[in-house]
This record gives C-alpha cells, sequence and structure tokens, in this order.
C-alpha cells in the first residue's frame, strides 16, 4: 500500500508518499480501507522527531480516520467488510489501509462523509474528556477556551455551549474570533493585541472563570491561575508555549484550585475504548442531530501532506485539517 512517511526527522518537505507493507490486523482489530484522516498539532510533533509513537503503534503518522472495512479479525463480532466506520487510532492513518480495534470504530452516521467522519474523533473526544470528564464543566459556569479555533477548540466551544456555559474565547485573529462567536462563544480576546487576563478580570467584573482549557501551558501559566475564581480548575491539553515553569504555589493554596493535565495517545486500550463509548452515548447523538458539528478548514489528498503540514504550522486553519485518500 502507498503511506506518508517521514524521510527523516525535520520540516514538512521530509513527508512523501512511499509503498510500504499493508498492515495485518490482530484477532481484535479491523482492516480498514483509509478514505480520509485528519491532521492533528501532534502529527507536526512526530514528524520533527518530538513525538514517538507509543510502543506497539504504527510509525505512520494519523490519528484518526474513515474508511471502509475491509477484513475483520477473526475474534471480531459486529463487522463486516465493507462496512463504513470511523474512530481513534494509535497511528497509521496516513496510509491507504490502517488497523483499528474494533471496539473504538464507530459506524458512519447515514448521510455523513467519510471528511466529515475523520475530522470527529481526536477533537471531540479530547474536548469531551479534559471539559467535563476530568473538569466538569456546568450550566452556568463560565469556561475560558484558548487557542478556541483550533480543531479541539471549535469542537470544545459547541460542546460548553451545548451544556450551557458562558464561553469566553483567545484567538489570534479577528476572522478567527468572528468563527467562534458563531459556534457559540460568548465574548473573545484577540490575545496578540492585548493581555487575556486584563481582559477576563474586565469581562468577567473581577470575578474570573470556574474552567480553563489551555493548549499554551508555560506562556499562560501564570495568567490562567489570575484568571480563575476561587475552586477553580485548570485543565492542561497542549504545550504550544512551553513546558517549564516557576511556579507560586502558594496561589494554588489560596484559592483553592485544581490543576489537570490530560493525554490520549498513550492511554491505555480500555481507557480508549471507554472514551468511545462514553462518545457514542453522549455526543454521537447531538452530531447525529446536527446540533454540533466538526468545523472543517480544507481538505488536501494525502500526497499533499507536506502541504497541510506547512498550513498547519502556519496557524491557517479554523477547524479541522483533512487528507483523503484515493
Ligand atoms: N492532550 C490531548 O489529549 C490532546 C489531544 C489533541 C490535541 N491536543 C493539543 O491541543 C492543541 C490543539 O491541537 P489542534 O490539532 O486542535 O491544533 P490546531 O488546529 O493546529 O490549532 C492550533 C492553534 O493554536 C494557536 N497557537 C499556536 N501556537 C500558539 C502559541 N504559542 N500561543 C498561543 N496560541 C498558539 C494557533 O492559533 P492562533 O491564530 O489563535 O494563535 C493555532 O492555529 C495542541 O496543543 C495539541 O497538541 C492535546
Amino acid at each position: 500500500m502507498k503511506a506518508i512517511t517521514c524521510s527523516a526527522p525535520g520540516g514538512p518537505e521530509v513527508l512523501q508518499l512511499t509503498e510500504v507493507p499493508d498492515p495485518v490486523p490482530t484477532p481484535e482489530q479491523l482492516l480498514v480501507r483509509v478514505r480520509a484522516t485528519a491532521l492533528n498539532r501532534a502529527d507536526t510533533l512526530q514528524r520533527l522527531g518530538h513525538y514517538p509513537p507509543p510502543p506497539g503503534e504504527s510509525e505512520i503518522l494519523g490519528l484518526e480516520l474513515a474508511g471502509e472495512v475491509e477484513a475483520v479479525g477473526t475474534a471480531v463480532k459486529g463487522f463486516a467488510p465493507g462496512d463504513r466506520v470511523f474512530g481513534l487510532v494509535g497511528g497509521g492513518a496516513y496510509a491507504e489501509k490502517a488497523v483499528i480495534d474494533a471496539r473504538m470504530a464507530m459506524p458512519i452516521p447515514a448521510g455523513w462523509s467519510f471528511v466529515q467522519a475523520a475530522a470527529v474523533p481526536e477533537v471531540f473526544f479530547t474536548a469531551q474528556e479534559t471539559l467535563f470528564t476530568l473538569a466538569q464543566l456546568k450550566a452556568g459556569e463560565t469556561v475560558l477556551i484558548h487557542a478556541a479555533a483550533s480543531g479541539v477548540g471549535t469542537a470544545a466551544i459547541q460542546m460548553a455551549r451545548e451544556v450551557g456555559a458562558r464561553i469566553l474565547i483567545t484567538a489570534g485573529s479577528g476572522e478567527k474570533i468572528e468563527r467562534c462567536l458563531a459556534l457559540g462563544a460568548t465574548a473573545g480576546c484577540q490575545y496578540k493585541e492585548r493581555d487575556f487576563s486584563d481582559w477576563v478580570q474586565e469581562i468577567t467584573n473581577g470575578e474570573g472563570v470556574d474552567v480553563i482549557e489551555d493548549f499554551i501551558g508555560a506562556a499562560y501559566w501564570e495568567r490562567n491561575l489570575r484568571c480563575l475564581k476561587s475552586g477553580g480548575r485548570l485543565v492542561l491539553v497542549g504545550l504550544m508555549g512551553g513546558a517549564k515553569v516557576e511556579a507560586n504555589l502558594a496561589v494554588l493554596m489560596t484559592k483553592r484550585l485544581q490543576v489537570f493535565g490530560s493525554v490520549l495517545r498513550s492511554r491505555p486500550l480500555a481507557d480508549k475504548i471507554a472514551i468511545t463509548e462514553r462518545f457514542r452515548s453522549q455526543w454521537l447523538p447531538l452530531l447525529i442531530a446536527g446540533r454540533i458539528q466538526p468545523i472543517i478548514d480544507r481538505v488536501f489528498p494525502l500526497a499533499r501532506a507536506s502541504e497541510a503540514h506547512r498550513y498547519m504550522e502556519e496557524n491557517r486553519n479554523i477547524g479541522k485539517i483533512i487528507l483523503t485518500v484515493e
């Protein structure tokens, strides 16, 4: 089969379409003819050599897929060749074929394209686990979502809107803020033009927010603590602004703050199956009903993966970037 491989760690130009052996499903897995996959920031880090796949996972990039079942592992029940499925994988989706544990594979809802389905798993699973399973965001609370026009951010805004939260966002351009407001954000701050923590103080009349969904890490740490009200919860979901901080722990104590961290890819299979099940029961029905939707920015053919990576690294996308596989 053809797949995107990295000739060496480096820039987007190291991605190339090459011939590799087909993956072989275990008894619990499906072999899927991939029709679409999607980019995630983690793919750019893996390409640079900073985020190796967990043991046992494919070296090929790609954390989510949509396609048709080509073969079914001997222990799998409930799927047959030709079924249209989508789901989260630990790697391997930038390819014509990939394997997925059958318990993580979901039937593609009627009327959905492969492109739509491929845009869902990583960002909706991440927002579900961080905002709700960990931070327990509730109706009437205020959440601050950073990098809100990102793939994960656009999912998080819609899910927070559905539970009835007040949503403050930060993003890097006026266009991104407009799109986030259209998705349900209450107010937005162009963080390059003004200090977001001053803005939060102003817009909440000095009260602060209950929950922060943060993808930036070190560069926002102190200002995030300033933005939280007493008893507030900070969820660290990404480290685009660095990992190391010098912390004044007294702030955590006196404001009685909770800090959570979360990753998806390196979780044990049992966790990922449970996450998939939570998503199927709580959020997939809202996607099927059209109440929430994956936000898709651009679609590239698989062979142009390097161009797609460059586009993401230039911070140009609002929502997901998709790769289609002919
Ligand atoms: N922990 C997990 O389980 C998990 C799972 C999935 C994703 N993630 C993380 O979630 C984040 C979003 O991923 P994604 O794939 O949705 O991203 P994405 O669509 O590529 O969007 C990322 C956006 O973040 C903003 N940004 C980049 N660097 C920044 C910086 N230094 N300071 C402030 N804003 C910055 C840019 O928008 P602006 O124009 O607004 O600056 C950029 O477009 C990443 O950090 C990713 O690693 C974590």
